[in-house]
């Protein structure tokens, strides 16, 4: 069946089997379920948060872990959930029990051998890194933890792909010829009638996350801006998507990254200037990245 390409299905049955297979992914732990349903819930307050993290105490260590890592910098000792809940704030330490625990349930499970798991959780964390310092720059702060969110799973689409269609999906990146670029979206069209960011969406709608993270998941590599969209927040993803490319953080190190659109650049009103400044702040949070990720690994 493999052997048969999926583009020469029609196109709607391909679509058909997506939803099918997505339905099969099994619901998120109940933990990480709870987790998510705090950032929709508009009452959710440190209390709340405090509490569904300490009832798992291999969770707490790893927040309290990464709390006192370079990656928040923060220069006294962090020695409990309170604590920490009160230095960094509940929307922070929400968002970091989340990567924790997305990390942990995708790190493992089939794969195609294309490309490493590592690799793409280091470059969703450091497109979530980005995404924040520009949503807190340029007027969405209130958004920057979900935006966070956002960056973080904003390429989940691609081990969805990876995890339950691996031949596949071997078959497409193969293709393509390379992992990361316009050609692995037009692949992925052509074998399962969407892109990875699409999938993602799916997904993500099926776990409860809040409408305005699955659309803009859906965004990660599309132009044209529906209603309903934040244009800015969609120019925020792509700009940190490629910083990070830029920075050898991409899921492939040999890749070429597009040039920033400029459209994207006026969609935000920054300049080249401002870019550069984007380019240091990644280099210098570089390492500490690298080092959120090894210690939840
Ligand atoms: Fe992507
Ligand atoms: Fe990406």
């Amino acid at each position: 069946m493999y052997n048969q390409p999926f583009r020469k299905m029609e196109n709607n049955k391909v679509v058909q089997r997506i939803y099918s297979k997505i339905e099969e992914i099994p619901t998120l732990s109940p933990l990480l379920q709870k987790i998510v349903g705090l950032i929709e819930s508009r009452k959710a307050d440190a209390h709340d948060v405090t509490e569904v993290i300490s009832h798992d105490p291999s969770l707490t260590s790893k927040v309290l872990k990464v709390a006192n890592s370079a990656y928040y910098g923060f220069p006294k000792k962090i020695d409990s959930l309170d604590r920490a809940v009160v230095l960094l704030g509940f929307n922070m330490i929400r968002s970091l029990a989340m990567s924790i625990g997305f990390i942990k349930t995708f790190s493992s499970g089939k794969k195609s051998g294309r490309f490493s798991r590592e690799r793409l959780w280091i470059h969703n964390l450091a497109v979530a890194t980005v995404i924040k310092e520009l949503a807190m720059k340029y007027g969405r702060q209130d958004e920057s933890e979900s935006l966070f969110i956002t960056g973080l799973l904003h390429d989940i689409g691609k081990m969805v792909l990876d995890q339950f269609f691996t031949e596949e999906y071997q078959q497409a990146l193969d293709e393509a010829g390379c992992l990361e670029s316009a050609s692995v979206c037009d692949a992925e069209n052509r074998f399962f009638g969407m892109d990875h960011g699409e999938v993602g969406k799916i997904l993500l709608k099926r776990w409860n996350f809040p409408a305005a993270i699955c659309s803009l998941v859906a965004m990660d590599h599309k132009t044209d801006v529906p209603e309903g969209v934040n244009a800015a927040d969609v120019a925020m993803l792509h700009i940190a998507d490629i910083l990070t490319k830029e920075a050898g953080m991409g899921v492939s190190e040999s890749i070429t990254p597009s040039e920033i659109r400029k459209a994207d650049l006026d969609a935000l009103g920054i300049s080249g200037n401002e870019i550069e400044d984007l380019r240091a702040f990644l280099s210098e949070a570089k390492e500490s990245i690298y080092e959120f990720y090894g210690t939840v690994r």
